[in-house]
């Protein structure tokens, strides 16, 4: 997310400055990211968790905005070992706040997710619907949303942006970035895309009873391309107005689990054997987005389709086989 959303701000004539421990990352992505846009991305390697190296890297950089994607996002991860996820996640934005509030800096857009939903009562879902959460992963989106409200009526100064990503999917059109999940992929799309390029035998099918039109999971898959855009509105929004504000990033319409596999078949060219399963536990059966908000106030809307979404995820799998390695 952090990558592809660095090349949309670069179109959109802003320098980006990377800050990364290459935790969940491969260095290996600011080489791709010179070929794409044709200039040296400057990275600063360090945790996030290290307040006082994040207030110099923004005090070194005159840094204008801030976008948080540092966190872990697997809802399984985060079930085994939910410390590392309040640790780094919780922990981890009280620290970049900190710095940021040392550093004068109060624009902010926060990656959070449709996870604060937790098992919608109906869908599309709107930004007023209640939340809940399922998982220490939702959770720790649920406590730092609300930490940055508490810290907006503490000094209106802030400047906060809140971005409710649904299902991110897809790869740059270059096939020179894209998803690379260490280990076994917890998601849906790396998962098909590891089956058609023959790195795994099959797909388990995570239930097919559920109350949908054919009984598979039905979730808001939306172009990483359009998130990125979607970043860069909300941060010219934010330096524009001033106004901070909370919006869903979704397409608006949702696709079951065997649609997003005869899709990928469809891109591909390459079979998906798949092998109904028992269901998993925490998953819902539907989950998509009421984008009109996100339309409004951001005048950003999801223009890429799920069939772009195979290609461009096709690409940068078939051409890079082992991700980043
Ligand atoms: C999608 C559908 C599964 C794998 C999670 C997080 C969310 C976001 C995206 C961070 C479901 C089915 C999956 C498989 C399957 N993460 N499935 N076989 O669970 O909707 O959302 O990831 O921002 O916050 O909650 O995404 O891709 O894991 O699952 O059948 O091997 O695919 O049951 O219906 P999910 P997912």
């Amino acid at each position: 997310m952090g990558s592809h959303t660095c090349v949309a701000l670069i179109e959109a004539g802003f320098t980006p400055i990377i800050l990364d421990n290459f935790s969940n990352s491969h260095p290996a992505v600011l080489q791709r990211l010179a070929q794409i846009t044709g200039r040296a991305v400057v990275c600063e390697q360090g945790d996030v968790l290290d307040t006082p190296w994040v207030e110099a890297v923004l005090r070194r950089h005159q840094v204008a905005g801030v976008m948080h994607f540092a966190g872990d996002k697997a809802v399984g991860e985060s079930v085994a070992q939910p410390l590392k996820y309040y640790r780094n996640n919780i922990s981890g934005a009280v620290s970049l706040l900190e710095a940021m509030q040392a550093a004068n800096c109060q624009t902010l857009v926060f990656s959070s997710s449709a996870t604060v939903y937790g098992d919608p009562a109906s869908v599309p879902i709107t930004e007023d619907f209640p939340r809940q959460h399922t998982n220490p992963y939702g959770h720790t989106k649920l406590v730092i949303e609300d930490m940055l409200a508490a810290m907006q009526v503490a000094d209106p100064a802030w400047q906060l942006g809140v971005l409710r990503y649904f299902n991110p999917v897809g790869a740059h059109p270059s096939g020179l970035i894209g998803e690379d999940p260490s280990g076994i992929p917890n998601n849906l799309m790396p998962f098909v895309a590891q089956v058609a390029i023959g790195k795994r035998p099959f797909l388990n099918v995570y239930g097919n009873d559920y109350a949908t039109p054919d009984g598979t999971g039905v979730r808001d898959y939306i172009h990483v391309q359009d998130l990125a855009q979607g970043h860069v509105a909300a941060l010219q929004r934010l330096l524009q107005s001033g106004e901070s504000f909370t919006v869903n990033l979704g397409t608006g319409s949702g696709n079951s689990v065997l649609e997003v596999v005869k899709a990928f078949e469809l891109a591909s060219g390459r079979p998906v054997p798949c092998q109904m399963a028992a269901r998993r536990p925490g998953d819902v059966a539907q989950c998509y987005a009421y984008p009109a908000l996100a339309q409004r106030l951001l005048g950003w809307r999801a223009e890429r389709t799920l069939a772009d979404m195979c290609t461009d995820v096709w690409r940068w799998q078939s051409g890079n086989p082992n991700g980043y390695q």
